[in-house]
């Protein structure tokens, strides 16, 4: 069993926060990781569940076990009139696991091509883009319960999703380690190309004959014309949540602020864009030390290079507090902080 003890953590986290973990274990099977769970001398450890390390901000140096997760594998479970059902390991990289979909014609997640991160984080935030989430393909998953190390399949209804939400950040977090998920995906694909700039880009392409392909490579352009690239920027993608405020408060803020953007969901809430709010407190762009906002989509904050998870976090701290302060909403980041 390797276990690495005082490793620097640089490597694991897309914001590139340079702090330690007291010892780190990465797994490929879940049968490794049971063997580690039986270890009595890790019994009482504290310990942290990693994949891509894409959605979190490390503020301090970890004094926990880290556990690494590197599970491959993608398989095909079932194939029914409708649909296939598709497993794929917990540690295989979210886009490479959309582009195998694409090229076997398995539909329903292309518009969440290159969202950085693993398969087993995808249901923990319910990760979406373009009209999307998860939860929209998601059948299954597996998981070991890190108390007993038993062995435990979670069905979707279990998961409680919502925007950005699963029981997993809830009563259920710090419990389990997912070590695969099952997606149902569509052999007729359903193509949602209204989202905003998904159209203008595929006439931009000059495609005509919508496939899944197609529809991938407009959000790519689009993605990687506004987010940056963690591995030449420190990021997590969009550091806070789209508010969501009742409409009678909106309509009052649209009076005062005619271009605020948002847009109506089924209920009689709002979703307001906090990329448009923090834009408009003036922080696009902004700069202080490596800690700063994104010029191009005002709801990512950035690492330049060596920047502490702290002085990022105070930095979301001013953000909130600006925007509370022109806009009367209190902004709810999305970002797990350690
Ligand atoms: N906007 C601004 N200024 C900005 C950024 C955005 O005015 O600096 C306004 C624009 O009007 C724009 C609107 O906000 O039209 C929406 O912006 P965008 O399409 O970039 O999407 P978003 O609402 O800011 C959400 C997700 C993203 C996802 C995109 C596309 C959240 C927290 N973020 O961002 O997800 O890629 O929609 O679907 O819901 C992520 O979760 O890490 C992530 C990147």
């Amino acid at each position: 069993m390797n276990i690495q003890t005082n490793i620097s953590l640089k490597q694991y986290n897309t914001f590139g926060i340079d702090v330690s973990a007291k010892y780190l274990f990465a797994f490929s099977s879940s049968d490794d990781l049971q063997y580690l769970l039986s270890d009595q001398s890790f019994k009482n450890q504290e310990k942290l569940v990693l994949g891509g390390g894409s959605n979190i901000l490390f503020t301090r140096n970890i004094n926990a076990l880290v556990l690494k997760n590197e599970i491959g594998g993608i398989e095909l479970i079932e194939e029914t009139e409708n649909h296939f059902l598709v497993k794929a390991g917990a540690g295989v990289v979210w886009h490479d696991f959309v582009i195998y979909c694409i090229q076997k014609g398995y539909a329903g997640i292309e518009n969440l091509a290159l969202i950085p991160g693993n398969v087993g984080a995808s249901p923990m935030q319910n990760i979406g883009a373009y009209g999307v989430e998860i939860k929209d393909v998601f059948h299954s998953l597996e998981a070991i319960h890190l108390s007993d190390n038993k062995k435990v399949t979670i069905t979707k209804s279990e998961c409680d999703f919502g925007y950005r939400e699963s029981v997993f950040k809830h009563s259920y977090k710090n419990q389990f380690v997912i070590t695969s998920v099952v997606f149902q995906l569509n052999k007729k694909p359903e193509f949602h190309f209204s989202y905003g700039s998904i159209k203008e880009e595929l006439d931009r392409l000059q495609i005509h004959d919508l496939s899944i392909n197609a529809i991938a490579q407009a959000v790519m352009n689009i993605r990687r014309s506004k987010l940056p690239d963690p591995k030449i920027i420190g990021n997590a993608g969009s550091f806070f949540k789209n508010p969501e405020i009742d409409s009678s408060f909106f309509n009052e803020l649209k009076n005062s602020f005619p271009q605020i953007v948002g847009y109506a969901n089924d209920s009689e809430m709002i979703k307001v864009a906090a990329g448009w709010l923090i834009e408009n407190c003036g922080w696009k762009g902004y700069r202080a030390g490596d800690a700063g906002c994104h010029d191009k989509q005002a709801l990512v904050l950035v690492n330049f290079g060596k920047a502490s998870g702290n002085e990022i976090f105070d930095l979301s701290e001013k953000i909130i507090e600006s925007v509370k302060n022109k806009f009367g909403i209190e902004l709810q980041r999305e970002v797990n902080i350690y």
